[in-house]
């Protein structure tokens, strides 16, 4: 989960390391009060998460606290790459020296944490990677060892930081690589640090991603979810633990194994181009077990899809056998029925291995006026997709 810049400015605060002071706003006229608690001047900032704020006209500085109210009223509504702003943040106004950028992250290629620093941060830190990578250090960090003093020196060193500042940056590395582990994040990115006029060093913009797998430990977490902005059927689905991803097309798709659902997502994109271009609407692997009521909720979430127009359930039986996912089927669509909700899209059903002609004959015997089987799964994904164009 990517947080917003100001909770990123949250959770570092909550670790010590040195920020402005801020708060985040939804309406123009709010920005006054605040720009006037911030001390007369505010940096007025678009609270979206992707990167180029500043370049797309998302960061603008206001003298006094009508400007900052001005500005809040421009920003606000504004589309950042797709993103529309919703809030804005009003920090306290830096006066800056220098620009830096610093960042721990995941290196899942070389399987090690990585720090990478340089003096020449600020907006056009892509390009300095891109056109002059000596300038970015990138340092490996042992999981166990984590950011010692030594590596943290080691980092501010490589990335050429001056003298004067290499324990000032190195106190905040560390701090930084608290946030990284306590939060249990996987990307801790401040661009720019900054020195400033007077010679501290302070984290002017952070991006922070949050890892999800570890939700389980990290409680307070879960507030910092943008609600708003999830996909409600996304967050059903989560709420019964099914792993489903909406995706744009109209043949809503279940199988049991993430591999076979993935190359499901394929067949059907493939079949799909002989009917109208349809695609698949969506990712819903049911796992293993495959129970009436597992099947019965992921139907339930896919159907509950406007843009969905045909089902295709894949299901190739293993330790869960066909006949199990079969009685599921037959148990789900009455479960629906009795829950008042009126199933009328057509779902093709695709049965193979353990036992799948025992299943089959469970939904031959059904013989439910929606559901119809197809033996091969280019078959049934070909039949789904023409459903769907019809
Ligand atoms: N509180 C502040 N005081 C003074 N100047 C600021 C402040 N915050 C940001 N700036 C200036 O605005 C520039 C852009 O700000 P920031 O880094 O937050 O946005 P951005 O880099 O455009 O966004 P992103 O990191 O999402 O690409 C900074 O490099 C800095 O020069
Ligand atoms: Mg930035």
């Amino acid at each position: 989960m990517d947080l917003f810049e100001y909770q990123a400015r949250d959770v570092f605060a909550k670790h010590d390391v040195p920020v402005l002071a801020g708060e985040v706003i939804d309406t123009p006229e709010a920005a006054r009060e605040v720009t006037e608690r911030l001390g007369g001047r505010a940096v007025v900032k678009a609270q979206v998460k992707t990167g180029g704020r500043g370049k797309a006209g998302g960061v603008k500085l206001a003298s006094d606290p009508a400007e900052a109210v001005e500005k809040a009223r421009a920003i606000l509504g504004m589309d950042i790459k797709g993103h529309t702003v919703q809030k804005v943040m009003l920090a306290e106004t830096a006066d800056i020296a220098e620009e830096y950028y610093v960042s721990f992250l995941l290196d899942r290629t070389n399987r090690t944490f990585l720090a990478m620093a340089s003096v020449e941060g600020g907006v056009e830190i892509e390009e300095v990677a891109a056109t002059k990578p000596e300038a970015l250090a990138k340092i490996p960090v042992d999981a166990i060892e984590g950011v010692t003093d030594t590596k943290a020196r080691e980092i501010a060193e490589a990335a050429k930081f001056p003298a004067e500042l290499v324990d000032q940056v190195a106190e905040v590395l560390k701090k930084l690589w608290d946030v990284f582990v306590r939060e249990d994040a996987l990307l801790v990115e401040v661009n720019p640090l900054v020195k400033t006029g007077d010679g501290k060093v302070i984290a002017l913009d952070g991006k922070v991603s949050l890892d999800a797998n570890a939700e389980f430990r990290q409680p307070d977490h879960a507030a910092l979810e943008d609600k708003a902005a999830a996909d409600p059927l996304e967050a059903a689905a989560k709420a019964k633990d099914l792993n489903y991803v909406k995706l744009d097309g109209q043949v809503g798709i279940i199988g049991n194994g993430a591999g076979l659902v993935m190359s499901t997502l394929d067949v059907v994109a493939y079949a799909g181009e002989a009917h109208n271009n349809v695609k698949p609407a969506n990712f819903l692997d049911i796992g293993g077990g495959a129970s009436a009521e597992v099947m019965a909720n992921g139907l339930e979430i896919i159907l509950g899809d406007p843009a969905v127009k045909s089902v295709f359930v894949n299901v190739f039986g293993g330790i869960t056998a066909c006949d199990a996912v079969a009685n599921g089927i037959v148990q789900a669509l009455e479960l629906l029925k009795s829950k008042g909700e009126d199933v009328t899209k057509p779902l093709v059903v695709r049965l193979d291995g353990n036992n799948a002609e025992l299943g089959r004959k469970i939904l031959t015997d059904a013989d439910h006026p929606l559901v119809q089987q197809v033996d091969t799964m280019d078959g049934a994904a070909d039949r789904a997709a023409e459903l769907a164009a019809k």
